[in-house]
């Protein structure tokens, strides 16, 4: 039956059955429930109208003016009007939403609202710290404050989905991504994903100020072989359900309404078009019923891996894989309807998309107000504002790591001190932003040296030493730090020499992690290596704070240099979080959320390995698991940072030393501060099932407390351990929880503390 016709008959049909024209347009009551209302617009829908609620275009030119003359995006343009774009992405501004969302609500035949999505990574105009570095805080709380205030600016210029969190769990430093997660860890990042989750989308979808969120990558993508961007994954089941999958997990059980596949294959299958992740699992077990974007392109990419034939064969593949909306492969909107119309494609998977996707338009109230986030008036009351500022400042002053601290170098005195600060990237205003940051302005972070001016009681000379070029674009091929240019080494060393201290600002520019950011070094990029030892020589007190998006391999800076900071990329606030640490107006209480080599060959090197038969060096020889040329250790663990106070662990105590299965394992520990200032500190609990049917982790981070003590101050922290935290998932995808012995750590980093252990019967 022609499509034109078979419309016809629903929309009388549907006339018929309510009894009035009016009552055709029920969709729009908004006294009904949402799934009434979804059934009653898609029984107004011609099969072409259905595609193309599953269409998603990238809007890269300016609405409000006249059309670009480019053929391309006359068409997306012409589609809106059709009604075959049901969203768009990096659109933004509330001009500019506005006019595109006008086209579709006033100038389609059903006027359905499009839903406009943005990367906001880590911030939209405001940036907070990169993602990895706001793990480091381990502070939920102002993990979910730093997404709510992203989700108040972006919805504030119009947008109203977020393609974020990325919850992808990565252990491999070459990856350039990792900066965009939450780290090595499932558990922590199982956390960090359900508090952002909770940040972006608020208490009400539809309140104008929240947006909704998208777990990605699913699943795998992090798990890239041998750290190099858009590798195929492969993995046991076992891992992929012990490690990858909780955090997507804990971001539904937050209530994340949409999931982003991923560019990778697993175990040879693109994740894109893998039902058994998107149907069976995410849509099936999991019960989601938002739902799934495609990543850009990876529809298309099918053909390219070589497991669809051709653009139609990949549009198949993926939509009955549970791939519900077609990011940027233009392939839905071209061969959907014709894989229905000749039987390759049953409707019924195109209505469950357009159902799910539907779902979340009315969800966050666009069918009632389209326009609901295009206020110009707050539009300008919110972008940039002062709260925004104090909130990413907050977190950026969290998330940094204090890696050592030889003689209490650190805090720097406030007044009586020359101080020479060296590396171009401490002037540098762009490079703080980090990768992940389409909305920002450029030159827009407070830099280092800006941060530093403010404390003006000592006297502050800066030298860059050497140079960094970056290029200003997103998507250029190469970034690097000069690397031939040693001209301004002796200006710096002079200044150096006659110091009392040296603040070096050295590390990777913004954009030299991210996304097609892979790399096979870890060092200092170009000679800030050599510039670091150059100075060493003639002035040996050096604070080394660190600029980087994903762990850098600095064996000599960690042995020679006494003072070294983790300064990640923070951010618009960069400076000023860096200065409020260096000079003691903060006291850092960051925690690595990944693990730091000692060099590249160790990747991926990260805490929670299986055991080998051979983990010990008993005989003297070399047959055990080992490297012959560099420890096996990281260079700074997982779970690791320090303060400018210290901390005590005494006491630790189990309520039982046998406990039956169900019930819950209570412990506690007493940890005081025995230091000269106030300060926080994450108690860190891990698990160790030494004996199990399948070989477990030598240990698993199964709890942590962010506890604030002030100086003298002992406080006991309060652990417990349940079924949810004592199994694992086999090769079936079964969870078990085994009996025996459990061994237990708890202390403030992965490689120590106090231990005891108990029995599961
Ligand atoms: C590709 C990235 O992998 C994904 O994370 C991002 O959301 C999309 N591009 C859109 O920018």
């Amino acid at each position: 039956m022609n499509k034109l016709l078979k419309q016809s008959i629903n929309f009388l049909v549907i006339t018929f059955i309510t009894g009035s024209y009016a009552q055709s347009k029920m969709h729009f009551d908004q006294s009904k429930p949402i799934e009434e209302r979804i059934t009653l617009l898609m029984s107004k829908m011609t099969l072409d109208e259905k595609v193309g609620q599953m269409n998603q275009y990238n809007g890269s030119w300016d609405f409000t003016g006249p059309l670009p003359e480019s053929g391309s995006e006359e068409e997306k343009y012409e589609h809106i009007k059709k009604g075959w774009v049901g969203s768009m992405l990096s659109v933004r501004g509330v001009k500019e939403v506005r006019a595109v969302q006008k086209i579709a609500v006033e100038e389609t035949r059903l006027g359905i609202p499009i839903i406009f999505g943005f990367d906001v990574i880590h911030g939209y105009k405001t940036l907070s710290p990169i993602p990895l570095a706001e793990a480091a805080s381990w502070d939920l709380e102002a993990i979910k404050k730093s997404a709510s205030v992203a989700a108040d600016e972006a919805s504030a210029s119009g947008l109203n989905w977020t393609f974020g969190p990325n919850v992808d769990i990565s252990n491999d430093a070459r990856w350039g991504r990792v900066m965009e997660g939450a780290g090595e860890d499932t558990y922590l990042g199982s956390k960090i994903a359900m508090a952002r989750v909770k940040g972006f989308q608020g208490e009400k979808l539809d309140a104008n100020n929240t947006i909704v969120s998208c777990a990605k990558h699913f699943a795998a993508y992090g798990y890239a072989e041998a750290g190099k961007e858009y590798n195929s994954a492969d993995m046991s089941t076992s891992k992929l359900y012990n490690t990858v999958l909780p955090p997507f997990k804990s971001a539904l059980d937050a209530g994340v309404r949409t999931f982003m596949n991923s560019f990778n294959t697993l175990n040879g299958i693109p994740a894109t078009g893998d039902s058994f992740l998107q149907r069976d699992i995410l849509k099936g077990a999991w019960g989601f019923d938002g739902y799934v974007v495609s990543d850009w392109a990876s529809i298309k990419e099918m053909v390219t891996h070589g497991y669809a034939k051709d653009g139609a064969d990949a549009s198949a593949k993926a939509v009955m894989a549970g791939s519900d909306m077609d990011m940027e492969s233009h392939l839905y909107v071209k061969e959907l309807v014709k894989l229905v119309e000749n039987n390759t494609v049953e409707e019924r998977f195109i209505d469950d998309a357009v159902r799910r996707i539907l779902r979340i338009k009315f969800e966050l109230g666009l069918f009632d107000n389209p326009y609901k986030y295009c206020d110009d008036v707050r539009e300008k009351a919110t972008i940039g504002n002062k709260a925004i500022n104090e909130a990413v400042l907050d977190m950026a002053k969290k998330s940094i790591v204090l890696l050592k601290n030889d003689s209490n170098l650190l805090p720097l005195k406030k007044s009586g001190q020359k101080i020479a600060l060296i590396g171009a990237l401490a002037a540098d205003k762009n490079s703080p932003l980090g990768s992940w940051r389409i909305a920002a302005d450029d030159n827009t972070a407070v830099s280092v040296l800006e941060g530093m001016q403010q404390y003006k009681n000592n006297q502050l000379v800066y030298k860059k030493g050497t140079d960094v070029s970056i290029g200003k674009q997103l998507f250029v091929q190469e970034v690097k730090i000069n690397s031939d240019d040693f001209s301004g080494f002796e200006a710096a060393k002079k200044v150096a020499k006659s110091s009392d201290v040296v603040v070096m600002v050295l590390g990777e520019v913004g954009f030299q992690s991210g996304e097609g950011r892979s790399r096979t070094e870890l060092g200092l990029p170009g000679n800030q290596q050599q510039l670091l030892e150059e100075i060493f020589m003639v002035n040996k007190n050096i604070v080394l704070v660190l600029n980087n998006g994903r762990p850098l391999a600095l064996p000599w800076a960690a042995e020679n240099i006494p003072a070294i900071v983790e300064a990640w990329q923070l951010g618009t606030q960069t400076g000023n979080a860096v200065a409020q640490v260096l000079y003691g107006d903060y006291n850092p209480s960051g925690k690595l959320p990944i693990s730091f080599p000692r060099n590249v060959g160790q990747c991926p090197i990260y805490y929670n390995q299986l055991n080998t038969g051979r983990p010990v060096n008993k005989e003297k020889n070399v047959f055990w698991s080992h490297y012959i040329d560099v420890e096996k250790t990281p260079l700074f663990p997982f779970g690791y940072g320090l303060s400018y106070t210290t901390f005590k662990y005494e006491n630790l105590k189990l309520s039982k030393s046998k406990y039956k299965r169900g019930e819950t394992v209570e412990l506690s520990v007493e940890v005081a501060n025995t230091g000269n200032l106030d300060g926080k500190e994450v108690v860190q609990l891990y698990i160790n099932d030494p004996v199990a049917s399948i070989v477990r982790p030598v240990k698993e981070l199964k709890g942590f407390e962010l506890v604030e003590l002030k100086k003298g101050e002992t406080k006991t922290v309060k652990f417990s351990l349940t079924d949810a935290e004592l199994g694992f998932y086999n090769n079936d995808g079964d969870y078990l929880i085994e009996e025996g012995t459990f061994n237990i750590m708890v202390g403030g980093r992965s490689d120590k503390g106090l231990t005891d252990k108990f029995e599961l019967k």
